[in-house]
């Protein structure tokens, strides 16, 4: 361990490291290093602040993971008020915009901002001497609540200023959910038996209102800033000068945002992003038209409500209407019964539609849908197709009432409603449907990561009887596959190579592909490092998972029942007997010959690439550490070696070439 002093400035080098790769990979979505180089910096953090505690701060990236929950939320004045925008519903609206404000600025030449309109939640985000130090929402305008240690989780919000900063300055914008993450969340919540959001702006808000902000954490959410309101020691002369210098301080700045000085070209860039915004992976719900000189939008000023310099464009709300033909019942991974509306085919946001969700059946019966009914369908969040109402008016009498089915619809077993909860579940856990979703689970990219084990052949493999578990998908021989529908001898044999290789998935996934409820792909690798094998987490008590931080009590309740139950543990044994590994590679890695040996690598090797050089070290105990420093044992140098072949001599590190490199894996010497 490093002595105090040289920790501080490790500490120091390592949050700058982290920074940087943070905003490149949030921010300019263009990272230089990988995922597994970048945890390891994290892990590398944490433990030096762990061992001296006193150096940790508020802005660390270590806190990004969100601090102890609070009683409830301060408020914050604003400094500038929040205000809101006038709409412009119409090209012709935005022409009086246009008209309004020359009239005000008479013989002046006007240049317009145009930029999309994210659907979030405004944010105040203000700066000390570059430092984060407090966020808030914005309330009435005048008063917002302070959601500091919320707004910390947002990636690719800078904790710090990149640049030379000014005293204070207090940046707004639009903290959103994307698209993905929202459809994502209410899946998990549907699954769950919980009520989804409406929308992913009411997602984003619920998720910023947390009091405990380790849950805002988990709710992936983003932000794009579109201003400044209080500030001393800076100074611009147009708006797209400000985007421009937030831009350079780190801050995710919307790049779609244009300068323009005929009117006629406002109008018709705001037009072309009716259709465009659903090609975005973030809802926008209109265009914002802003008036480029501050010194104009100063004369323009504002009325009690919304600046004369700006008005929002509204996109006409997409919705359709269609006649519901029935109402199909399908079972989830976790036996949740989900009614489909199935109608007459719609265009509707950028794409035909025919199916919507209707959620549960207390929704059904809010919105009285009844099979046969003309409906009103839209897209939650422009991608989750939904009804939103039906047209009694338009009924002829024949519309049929529709009840949930007592009976699974697969199985038969008889549904059942857990008190509390708006899901009705089937209970039998080796229920077909059940089945199927949950090896499509455990296949899955993020989970166990076998390739070419899709929807079409999960169908065949369950109908035909040949898995009856997950477990059965390690018994699978070549003459069963190869006799399947679009299953020849190469896919065959690939399948087969894909099912042996993630046998040696880590634990984390593992845990994730067991698809224990409310257990994610995040609790899966926590559970993972503090037990290091399945058998202790099988065995572990609720205490024990409830000190986890971030295990919270349902999680601990639910991953108990989940191995109380003998058919799961049934399974687990097959998996075990199969191979399978259940082991986390931390605890592997830590009895190696290489333990606490900690590599970097540059330049080309020969006979393995970056990864595979990275999993011989860490199979051996060593880590792999993307820059050089005092705490480096080896430097190991291929083919073209970069500056870290320099860094390495200057800090007298030792040098390895591919040879020794082989020679230490193999000798351990
Ligand atoms: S400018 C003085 N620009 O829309 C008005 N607002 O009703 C300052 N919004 O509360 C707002 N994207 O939360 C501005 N590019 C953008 C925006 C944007 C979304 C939100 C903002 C504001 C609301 C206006």
């Amino acid at each position: 361990m490093l002595k105090r002093k040289e920790a501080g400035s490790r500490i120091e080098e390592l949050r700058r490291e982290i920074e940087y790769h943070n905003y490149r990979y949030y921010v300019l979505d263009a990272p230089v290093i990988s995922d597994a180089e970048f945890d390891r910096l994290v892990a590398e953090l944490a433990e030096l602040e762990k061992a001296y505690p006193e150096f940790i701060t508020p802005n660390s990236p270590t806190q990004r993971v969100g601090g102890a929950p609070r009683e409830g939320f301060a408020t914050v004045r604003h400094l500038v008020p929040m205000l809101s925008l006038a709409n412009a519903f119409s090209a012709e609206e935005l022409y009086d915009f246009d008209r309004r404000v020359r009239a005000a600025l008479p013989g002046e030449s006007v240049a317009y901002v145009v930029e999309p309109k994210i659907d979030g939640l405004a944010v105040s985000l203000t700066y000390r001497d570059g430092e984060f130090v407090q966020g808030a929402t914005r309330g009435d305008g005048e008063t917002g609540e302070d959601i500091t240690p919320n707004l910390r989780t947002i990636r690719s919000l800078p904790l710090r200023l990149l640049k030379e900063a000014p005293p204070v300055v207090e940046v707004r914008g639009e903290a959103y959910m994307s698209k993905e993450a929202f459809a994502k969340l209410n899946e998990h919540r549907e699954e769950a038996g919980e009520p989804p959001f409406a929308n992913p702006r009411n997602a984003a808000a619920g998720s910023l209102r947390q009091l405990d902000p380790k849950i805002t954490a988990h709710r992936k959410l983003d932000l794009f800033v579109y201003g400044i309101g209080h500030s001393e020691g800076v100074r611009f002369t147009t708006h797209h000068q400000v985007l421009a210098w937030l831009g350079e301080q780190g801050f995710r700045v919307n790049p779609h945002h244009r300068v323009f000085e005929a009117v006629a070209e406002v109008v018709e860039y705001c037009l072309s992003w009716q259709e465009k915004r659903f090609d975005l992976p973030y809802v926008i719900d209109g265009m914002v038209v802003k008036v480029d000189s501050l010194a104009q939008q100063e004369r323009l000023g504002a009325t009690l409500k919304s600046p004369r310099w700006a008005v929002a464009y509204k996109f006409p709300p997409e919705e359709a209407v269609t006649r519901l033909e029935k109402i199909v019942v399908s079972v989830g991974r976790t036996g949740v019964l989900t009614p489909t509306a199935v109608f007459e085919p719609v265009h509707l946001a950028g794409t035909t539609v025919s199916r919507a969700t209707l959620h549960n059946e207390d929704l059904i019966r809010e919105k009285d849908v009844r099979v046969g009914d003309y409906i009103v369908v839209h897209k939650a969040g422009d991608v989750i197709p939904e009804v939103v109402r039906s047209l009694p008016e338009r009924r002829t009498g024949r519309e049929q009432i529709f009840r949930m089915p007592e009976k699974c619809p697969v199985c038969g077993a008889g549904t059942v409603r857990e008190e509390g909860e708006v899901a009705v579940r089937c209970p039998n856990i080796s229920c077909r449907a059940r089945l199927k979703e949950s090896v499509l689970h455990f296949a899955s990219r993020n989970a166990m990561d076998i390739r070419g084990l899709g929807p079409a052949l999960v169908e065949q493999l369950v109908e035909k009887g040949l898995v009856e578990s997950v477990a059965d998908i390690y018994g699978l021989k070549y003459e069963d596959l190869v006799k399947l529908e679009r299953m020849g001898p190469k896919s065959a044999t690939n399948l087969l190579n894909e099912i042996a290789a993630s046998k040696k998935r880590d634990l984390g996934r593992l845990i994730f592909a067991l698809g224990i409820r409310h257990v994610g792909e995040r609790a899966g690798k926590l559970l993972a490092a503090h037990f290091e094998n399945l058998e202790r987490l099988m065995t572990a008590t609720g205490e024990e998972l409830t000190a986890i931080p971030e295990i919270g009590p349902k999680m601990a309740a639910s991953i108990r029942a989940f191995f109380a139950e003998p058919r799961n543990q049934a399974v687990i044994k097959q998996l075990v007997e199969a191979g399978v590994n259940t082991v986390s590679r931390e605890t592997a890695a830590a009895a190696g010959p290489l333990t606490g040996k900690v590599f970097v690598l540059t330049g080309t090797l020969r006979d393995y690439t970056r990864e595979e050089a990275t999993a011989l070290i860490e199979r051996r105990g060593g880590r792999v550490s993307s820059s050089v420093s005092r705490r480096t044992d080896y430097v190991v140098v291929g083919e073209n070696p970069g500056s870290k072949y320099d860094r390495a001599r200057e800090l007298g590190v030792a040098v390895l070439d591919e040879e020794e490199f082989k020679r230490l894996l193999e000798t351990g010497q």
